[in-house]
């Protein structure tokens, strides 16, 4: 709880700034499920207290990017809002004199709130762990709490979920979801995950990738199925007995835990956190930022496009989980994937090992590794994993479970053969003291 009212103080203190500011507030945020609810939450904020903004969207706060937004500073000396991003560039914002407010959940580079011009809300600065505890659109919504706009915690949560800090919801995620559900914006029931997607239950099924179950991702297996349960495949919502029978069939495949959830229910057009997360990610993944936000903000048009575009991810990623051929080396798996679903095909793909996926954009290989948490258990660091593209000309960096690296194609075999020494030595590490 003193962590919670020490945020709330810089919480505050963001607020009179943005208060206090009445020239063009320029929003920056990420594209994916937890930097669109970030970006929402602040537009609704901006709106309500009648600022002029603008908001942009982007995938990595690159530094083209920044040089991009330098040069827009020497015509136009806005306030900089970086939301979901900014902790690990600070050094590049301080340099150009940005008057800025970041407000991230990666490790920050500088351990403080305010540095020169710059105010800093990062859960790390307060001893609250950022890849568990809260995402960038809680912290986003700890700012808009202190303005009373408790309906934005239902976009916190979609963030948080969008980032899978769900399972459970800890921490700061915890004290947020509290809130929604003391406001009445947000309940919790025990479902079928597939009850939470406005589809029909054999699309919800075969198109699911949490759980994946790939007897189940074809449309004629998993219509047989359904057809042997006699459920009716275009039914939305089940019955008790249907359930039950569901239930009972689907425990040959998987745990029951893994298809009997929490869902969260929220007062938004999409009315679940975990369906809009989804949402917002195949908006992100397929490039519809701008309807993503749409999504994010109700209109009813955007909700259409996305559920339609949601679909069409859905089908392509399956058909991915198909192709891919992973290699197996000592310590951990990889696999040459497509843009925009290698990250996603590694997590369902891990077992017990590191996946690693990769795909070639001209000169360069942009690599995604996940794992889990009997992994992490185990000693895995990824994060630490991928820091060691520095040694062959690229770059990375992320969190233990999820970690990303770039760097020329030319090394990549060498790079590989490095990965699989370093998680071999973080699994030795610790496996001495089980
Ligand atoms: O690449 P990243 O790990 O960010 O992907 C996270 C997103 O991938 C989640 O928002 C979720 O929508 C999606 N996902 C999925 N199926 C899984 C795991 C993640 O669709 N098994
Ligand atoms: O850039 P960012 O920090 O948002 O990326 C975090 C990534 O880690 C997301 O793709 C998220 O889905 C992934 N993740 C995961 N498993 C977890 C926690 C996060 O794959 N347990
Ligand atoms: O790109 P991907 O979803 O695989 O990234 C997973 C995590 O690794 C994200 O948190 C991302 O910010 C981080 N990452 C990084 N440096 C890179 C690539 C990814 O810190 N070069």
């Amino acid at each position: 709880m003193e962590k919670v009212v020490k945020v709330g103080e810089v919480a505050k203190k963001i607020k009179e700034k943005i208060e206090n500011y009445d020239g063009l507030i320029r929003v920056i945020t990420h594209y994916d499920p937890d930097g669109l609810t970030s970006g929402a939450i602040m537009v609704k904020t901006l709106l309500r207290i009648n600022k002029k903004f603008h908001l942009t969207i982007v995938e990595h706060l690159s530094k083209e990017i920044i040089d991009e937004l330098v040069k827009e500073k020497q015509y136009n000396d806005a306030l900089f809002i970086f939301c979901d991003m900014g902790s690990g560039q600070i050094e590049h914002l301080i340099e150009n004199k940005f008057n800025a407010i970041i407000l991230d959940h990666h490790q920050p580079k500088v351990k403080e709130v305010e540095v020169d011009g710059i105010l800093q809300l990062n859960p790390h600065i307060f001893g609250i762990d950022g890849a568990r505890e809260v995402s960038a659109s809680g912290i986003c919504y700890m700012v808009a709490r202190v303005f009373g706009f408790y309906d934005l915690s239902v976009l916190a949560i979609t963030g948080a979920i969008g980032d899978m800090q769900h399972k459970p919801f800890i921490g700061l995620n915890k004290f947020i979801l509290n809130e929604g559900r003391e406001y009445r914006y947000l309940s919790i029931i025990k479902d079928l995950i597939y009850h939470c997607y406005d589809i029909p239950i054999w699309e919800a099924i075969t198109y699911s990738t949490n759980p994946y179950i790939r007897e189940l991702s074809n449309k004629e297996e998993c219509l047989k199925f359904l057809k042997n349960l006699k459920i009716d495949p275009n039914k939305k919502e089940l019955t008790h007995e249907e359930k039950q029978k569901l239930t009972n069939a689907l425990i040959f495949y998987r745990k029951p835990e893994d298809f009997i959830v929490d869902r969260y229910t929220i007062k938004h057009k999409v009315n679940d956190a975990y369906y809009l997360s989804e949402l917002l990610n195949a908006c992100g993944r397929k490039g519809l930022t701008s309807v993503g936000i749409g999504v994010a903000l109700e209109d009813d048009e955007c909700i259409k496009i996305a559920k339609e575009t949601y679909l069409k991810y859905k089908r392509e990623l399956i058909e991915e989980l198909k192709n891919v051929k992973p290699k197996k080396m000592k310590n951990i798996e990889y696999f040459k994937g497509k843009k925009g679903m290698v990250g996603i095909v590694a997590s369902i793909l891990v077992k017990d090992r590191p996946v690693l996926g990769y795909h070639e954009e001209g000169e360069k290989v942009k690599i995604s590794s996940r794992g889990n948490k009997e992994l992490i258990d185990r000693g895995l660091n990824l994060g630490k994993v991928m820091e060691v593209a520095k040694e062959f000309g690229g770059e990375g960096g992320g969190h233990d479970v999820a970690s990303g690296a770039s760097l020329p194609k030319i090394h990549l075999d060498e790079f590989l053969k490095r990965v699989d020494e370093i998680v071999g030595e973080q699994l030795k590490s610790k496996s001495q003291f089980r």
